[in-house]
């Protein structure tokens, strides 16, 4: 059972709230497995003391070898302040991982010096401004050795799937469909989407989970309760683009707001039944199942994974957070898990075969190119290949 620490509070009155998620990986032991808890707390005691001014509420979490920071304020998204609180906290937490050599310390920290927004410097950031309701219930997921779009199955299921949210047949409010916001992460475009109308169209992207992930889910504005709010937003932020090299899978969160017209907190938990396969695992180059799990079953042991995902349920008031509840800490959820390690057990046998092993286009950003690269001057033409070639050129010229 894990300890369930009341959140922080300070009050304050406001109309619109934010709630940002910022979460990174600053060191770890033994390897990539878990966070150390002086590290935990010297984060959690930076923003205790430089934060009055500046958030109503906040908790401190983890995942495997990830710190996560939920924090509530009215300062909107992409706040500096906000931003700059998270990534000095990451940065005082970093020091205590280096005093104790821990592995991978500042890992995620990729730029030197903090330049008004968090973003695109190494942190995940899922950050959404709402009206919150007189009860404002809320979910926050987190994820380790996977990527955001391990988010677009779950996603889709709470918001979009009849089978998993019955609400979506039953409730009037949710009947009318959510408008879905999906990135190509790739291309650094985005789309809106509305189901059920775009269903289908969704579907046709969200099934590349490396290259289109959901980032934000709203309500249409003909939603009588809530019309036209941000109801789920997810990081998509990729480590690997912004280091030019790996340096880590991109380990996402999500915030995910429910019941009244939303999906019912336990239509939220049930996209998580079943333990799916994500990418990631091992050195970020392996598909296997995402296994939920309560906090005390939160690192990474086998295969540096199986790849988790852990919920924390909050509710908010007047900018202040009751709870949390540890969502997967549930013999309900035994089944998944059960189920997450036999296919494990099944996927290993594979070793570095595909589909265990990614497919070549996702080992693009590991460290695997470095080993190709050095076989690349001994690659000889096929002769058989030579002579089509050159079959092929007489017809071209015939
Ligand atoms: C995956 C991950 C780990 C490491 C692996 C090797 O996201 O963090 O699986 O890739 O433990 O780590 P290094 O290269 O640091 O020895
Ligand atoms: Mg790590
Ligand atoms: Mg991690």
């Amino acid at each position: 059972m894990i300890k369930v620490i009341k959140a922080e509070t300070y009050i304050c009155n406001m109309a619109k709230v934010t709630i940002s998620h910022i979460k990174a990986d600053i060191g770890s032991l033994p390897g990539h497995t878990t966070v150390f808890e002086p590290v935990v707390d010297e984060v959690r005691k930076y923003i205790r003391e430089h934060s009055s001014s500046i958030l109503s509420d906040f908790y401190i979490s983890h995942i495997g070898d990830d710190i996560q920071i939920t924090m509530i304020h009215d300062g909107g998204i992409d706040n500096e302040e906000v931003h700059r609180i998270a990534w000095d906290a990451f940065k005082a937490g970093t020091a205590v991982a280096k005093s104790y050599g821990l592995y991978g310390a500042g890992q995620d920290l990729l730029k030197d010096a903090f330049s008004g927004n968090i973003k695109g410097m190494g942190p995940g950031v899922a950050e959404m401004e709402i009206t919150p309701r007189k009860s404002e219930p809320f979910l926050v997921y987190m994820m380790d050795k996977t990527e955001p779009g391990s988010f677009n199955y779950p996603i889709f299921k709470m918001f979009a799937d009849p089978y998993n949210t019955p609400g979506l047949v039953i409730d009037p409010n949710m009947h009318e469909g959510f408008t879905f916001e999906i990135w190509d992460i790739v291309a650094g475009k985005k789309i809106e989407l509305s189901t059920p109308e775009s269903i289908y169209d969704i579907l046709a992207m969200i099934g590349s989970k490396s290259k289109y992930v959901i980032k934000r889910v709203y309500t249409r504005d003909t939603h009588e309760k809530l019309p036209d709010e941000n109801v789920a937003v997810i990081t998509t932020d990729k480590l690997s683009f912004i280091a030019g090299e790996y340096v880590g899978k991109d380990d996402p969160a999500a915030i995910v707001r429910i019941q009244s017209g939303l999906p019912a907190s336990g239509e939220a938990m049930e996209a998580f039944s079943y333990p799916f396969l994500v990418s990631g695992w091992m050195r970020g180059s392996f598909n296997g199942p995402l296994m939920p799990v309560g906090m005390k079953d939160s690192k990474m042991t086998r295969f540096d994974g199986p790849p988790r995902v852990v919920c924390l349920g909050f509710v908010l008031k007047d900018g202040r957070l009751s709870g949390p509840v540890d969502m997967f800490d549930d013999p309900a959820f035994d089944g998944a898990r059960r189920k997450a390690g036999e296919i494990a057990d099944y996927v290993r046998r594979m070793g570095p075969f595909e589909p265990h092993r990614l497919p070549d286009e996702e080992m693009e950003y590991t460290t695997l190119p470095k080993i190709l690269d050095k076989l690349k001057d001994r690659f000889k033409e096929v002769d058989s290949v030579k002579k089509k070639k050159n079959l092929l050129s007489t017809k071209d010229t015939d």
